[in-house]
């Protein structure tokens, strides 16, 4: 048995340090708990950044995984396969969309949307050749390839990586204003946006943003693509975090929980108008689409849907969002909880350049809860959407009592 040390070491020596993970290593995962090799069990309330919303090892899931992994795993895009039809239809019967794109990790799905949104744009709407822009929001995060880090304004992602790709345009988020002004320059093609921003902090954006987004990007003829990698698949109380407004994105980007953790799939879903605009040869990917993906993604989201994993986020999250509000009375050093559904963050009561979050995380971790700090002050609170209401109200009662032990210890 590999103990927690020695992987640690391995890690660190063997591996490239371009994570900062807490000290703690995981071998084995059930619903909401993971287990460390000297067998503590923790609470994961981070669930692979919303990856695993059905849970560890959901058995549906690993299952299905099993039974297609022993009949067909991979078929090139050269041919056909029983399975990619079959999913390609789950989800226009899902989602709505006529068609549907399929990638494999987020950043592929966002780097497809992009290339799909400049296609439309020459194709359809007739900008001036090469200098079709998409509007971005301030605070983005849509992953960690080239082109995607040249529109983030978070230094450690960008810096010493240039040069960058060109075609964005950043604006401040949850500002319909200046994306009006925005959308009226020349040569636009759409506007890129997560309806809640997850990694900036969880900052939820005011009622009617995204309608209003929807509604300027109708008016100026520009496409409205929403990047739910994080905020779908139910973790805010919704199968969309759009639906909560109930507006359309012209593209949506999927990825994380489509496969419940159990495989890295993305897809992205479009009208015939937009996803016509690709013919073959002009995108893909080897893996993008494979029968073992097809087969798990539709057993995940069957999942999401026979176990109302939207209603427990919303009925969760607003108890964890009432309860954390009591601590907030109790405490100097929480000063604000954010969110939907399971989708949560409380602001610590100090300097972004502090360590008092991650300090916190590692007495939770202690504890018995795993959570980790998104820039510096802010620490997200994302558990699996399978967790019961004593289960949660285990976890909060765990979190109160750490930050109040941490508050004892520093006064
Ligand atoms: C909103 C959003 N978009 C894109 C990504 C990138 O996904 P991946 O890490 O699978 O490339 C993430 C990952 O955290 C995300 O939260």
């Amino acid at each position: 048995m590999t103990t927690t040390e020695q992987a640690i070491s391995l890690e660190e020596q063997f591996g490239a340090h371009n994570y900062h993970p807490l000290p703690v290593v995981l071998s084995k995962g059930e619903g909401v708990h993971v287990w460390d090799p000297e067998g503590n069990r923790y609470y994961d309330f981070l669930s692979a950044y919303s990856a695993v919303n059905q849970g560890h090892c959901h058995p549906r899931i690993i299952t299905t995984l099993k039974e297609q992994a022993e009949k067909l795993t991979l078929v090139s895009r050269a041919f056909y396969s029983d399975q990619l039809g079959a999913y390609e239809k789950y989800m226009h019967d899902l989602f709505g969309y006529d068609k549907l794109l399929p990638m494999n990790t987020g950043a592929e799905g966002v780097e497809t949307a992009i290339k799909l949104c400049r296609k439309w744009a020459y194709e359809k709407k007739n900008l001036t050749p090469e200098k079709a822009t998409i509007i971005v929001a301030k605070g983005n995060f849509h992953g960690r390839t080239t082109s995607i880090i040249s529109f983030s304004n978070d230094p450690a992602a960008r810096k010493n990586f240039g040069p960058y790709t060109p075609g964005f345009l950043s604006i401040p988020y949850d500002d319909p204003e200046t994306l009006e002004m925005a959308l009226q320059k020349e040569d636009v093609a759409g506007f890129l946006v997560e309806p809640i921003q997850g990694e900036a902090g969880v900052k939820v954006p005011s009622e009617g943003y995204l309608t209003e987004v929807s509604a300027l990007c109708e008016k100026y003829d520009a496409l409205f693509i929403a990047d739910e990698i994080q905020t779908g698949i139910a973790r805010t109380g919704e199968m969309l975090c759009v639906d909560h407004e109930g507006v359309r994105p012209d593209i949506v980007i999927l990825g994380k929980a489509l496969s419940g953790g159990a495989y890295p799939v993305s897809a992205v879903l479009a009208d015939n108008e937009i996803m016509g605009c690709l013919r073959p040869g002009e995108h893909g990917s080897t893996y993008g689409g494979n029968p073992l993906a097809c087969a798990v993604t539709m057993e995940a989201l069957e999942v999401v849907r026979d176990e109302d994993l939207a209603g427990s986020a919303t009925r969760l999250g607003k108890i964890f969002r009432e309860e954390m509000e009591k601590l907030i009375d109790q405490t100097e050093l929480v000063k604000l909880v954010r969110g939907k559904g399971l989708l949560n963050a409380i602001v610590i009561n100090d300097s972004e350049e502090s360590d008092t979050a991650w300090n916190i995380c590692l007495k939770l971790k202690e504890n018995g809860l795993l959570a980790k700090p998104t820039h510096g002050n802010i620490i997200r609170f994302a558990p699996p959407l399978v967790m019961t209401e004593k289960q949660l109200r285990d976890c909060i009662a765990i979190i109160s009592r750490t930050i109040r032990e941490y508050e004892s210890v520093k006064v």
